[in-house]
């Protein structure tokens, strides 16, 4: 019998920030409205879930990620009325939807966080979050936002203590040591999952617990707790998406994709290395890492981000080669700016010099390795980004759709946007915006659609099985995406040069082959077929016939 798959493993995901993606209300905010409004350009695009950064109530001192009440919506997006009208829409249309899950933290303007501090010393209440008369403990736990914060405690003035917080002052840690604080989490799990969602992206899940001498990270009692989150998810018997973010080499994040805990987690050390690929035209350690993330969990359980809302991370010094790090900052326009907390705060568009050729080859390879795609709004346009913003707004700025005012996203006065549409050279919104490229044939929306339409009928690069093969060339990156009856083989050129190179077909001989997507006809696989990829360049065969 054939194996059921969940309609998470190889889905394309897109992931938005509501509040810039399109504006339905006219009050220079993105919201749940305008989201329903563009929700047809999705399923045009071709992408099958969409992953919304949070919708909470928020003072949004950190992007939405700072949460005051984790079961509603954000005034200024909606309510939840509008979030089942968005659930609903974007069901009829086949999207699923994915929510942003804070786990670790809360707003320090939360209920829970101001009544803490009100209530006396070791009462229940105080006890929901971590508190300590000095700054020793847990000295072992790295300051992550680095450009802000110079440790992981604050001062609180009311309760005469000191707060735990792994990111933001502003995000006190809450105390998973207390089961009511267990219990409250697991019950905004269910209030999501009883609306209907799809899935939800688990927001700093190496942080839960904290132990003394340790880094504070992956402890097995944050092992423990998201196990009992997997234990809701399937009482509630439907087939939901927990994908984790651990921003943290593949041996570390593995461990949370054992099977009675989340099924997926994000391989930025994927990222790291596709970047650190296209700067130094090697691939050897692209190969490598792939070859680990499958053997430590094969198949498609991966996420594949190229850029997201945060700042890129190039790993703390270990994981990409300083020299490479340089050539990735200087093709920044010659500058040495732009690096905060722990990496590069920049658009995909700009790191790759505004190139299509590597951002098609980077897409390339993301729809076609195995694991979920995920595309950040606006990349399919190449759209850049605002660099002097401040945090991370510079790849936050609003969703470029027509050449009109504001790029089509919202009808408000300029200064009421919620971040400045981009007008910067090169990436201006009255040139480069959704309705201009999906007129040009040639255009890169178009070739996004196309690669899209392409992998959604190759049933291979959904859920087959992956194989590295040998590359004569070292930029040139040869594997196989293989199910029961299809073959797909992939080739890329990661260099800025072209690359000739020979691929040995013996294994297929007398097999028909046909390049995916132009549909060209190749020779009849038999020995060596001798190849050209032109700079950055890549192709994908069909070796065999196509599943009907
Ligand atoms: C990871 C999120 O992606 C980031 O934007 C946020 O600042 C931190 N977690 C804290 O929630």
């Amino acid at each position: 019998m054939a194996k059921r798959h969940s309609w998470w493993e190889g889905a394309v995901i897109y992931q938005l920030i509501p509040r810039s993606f399109a504006d339905g209300n006219g009050d220079g905010i993105g919201d749940i409205q305008g989201l329903v409004n563009r929700l047809s350009y999705l399923r045009w695009l071709g992408v099958e879930a969409i992953w919304l950064t949070p919708i909470y109530p928020s003072p949004l001192q950190d992007g939405g990620y700072d949460i005051t009440d984790f079961k509603n919506i954000h005034p200024e997006l909606g309510d939840l009325s509008s979030f089942h009208r968005l659930l609903t829409s974007a069901h009829a249309k086949g999207l699923k939807i994915i929510l942003d899950l804070v786990l670790n933290h809360t707003s320090h303007l939360h209920p829970w966080f101001q009544r803490a501090r009100w209530a006396p010393k070791g009462s229940p209440e105080r006890d929901v979050y971590v508190w300590s008369d000095d700054t020793t403990r847990y000295s072992d736990a790295p300051v992550l936002f680095r450009n802000f914060e110079s440790s992981n405690w604050e001062w609180d003035e009311v309760a005469k203590q000191y707060y735990f917080h792994r990111f933001l002052r502003h995000q006190p840690d809450l105390n998973y040591e207390n089961p009511w604080v267990q219990e409250q989490m697991l019950e905004v799990v269910d209030f999501w999952l009883n609306r209907g969602v799809d899935g939800f992206r688990l927001d700093a899940v190496p942080f839960l617990f904290e132990a003394e001498g340790s880094r504070c990270e992956g402890l097995p009692e944050t092992h423990a707790f998201l196990k009992k989150v997997r234990k809701r998810i399937d009482q509630n018997g439907r087939d939901v998406l927990l994908l984790a973010e651990a921003i943290q080499p593949v041996e570390e994040a593995s461990p949370y994709l054992v099977s009675d805990e989340l099924h997926g987690a994000f391989n930025f050390v994927l990222t790291a290395h596709l970047f650190a690929a296209v700067a130094s035209g090697n691939v050897q350690k692209l190969r490598f890492c792939l070859d680990e993330a499958q053997k430590s969990v094969p198949g498609c359980r991966w996420a594949l981000p190229l850029r997201n809302h945060d700042e890129l991370w190039l790993g703390d010094g270990h994981l990409v080669a300083e020299d490479v790090i340089q050539t990735i900052r200087t093709g920044l326009h010659q500058s040495n700016g732009h690096w905060l907390n722990r990496g590069i705060n920049r658009r995909l568009a700009p790191l790759l010099n505004g190139d299509p050729r590597s951002n098609r080859l980077l897409h390339g390879l993301l729809y076609s390795l195995p694991g979920m795609p995920c595309l950040y709004y606006g990349d399919e346009l190449g759209m850049g980004d605002w660099p002097g913003l401040r945090d991370r707004d510079p790849n936050r700025t609003p969703m470029a759709w027509t050449s009109a005012r504001n790029g089509g996203f919202s009808t408000a006065p300029e200064p009421l946007l919620v971040l400045p549409a981009i007008t910067a050279p090169g990436y201006d919104y009255r040139v480069l915006n959704v309705e201009v490229q999906k007129q040009l044939p040639a255009s890169l929306l178009n070739w996004h659609r196309r690669m899209l339409t392409c992998r959604r009928h190759l049933s291979a690069l959904r859920n087959g099985d992956f194989e590295i093969l040998e590359s004569t060339h070292p930029s040139v990156i040869v594997y196989l995406r293989s199910s029961e009856n299809m073959t797909v083989l992939v080739a890329a050129n990661f260099s800025a040069a072209g690359a000739s190179l020979s691929l040995n077909l013996n294994r297929w001989k007398g097999a028909r082959a046909r390049e995916v997507l132009w549909g060209c006809e190749y020779p009849v696989a038999n020995e060596d077929w001798f190849i050209y990829l032109p700079s950055y360049g890549f192709n994908w065969w069909l070796i065999g016939e196509v599943d009907e």
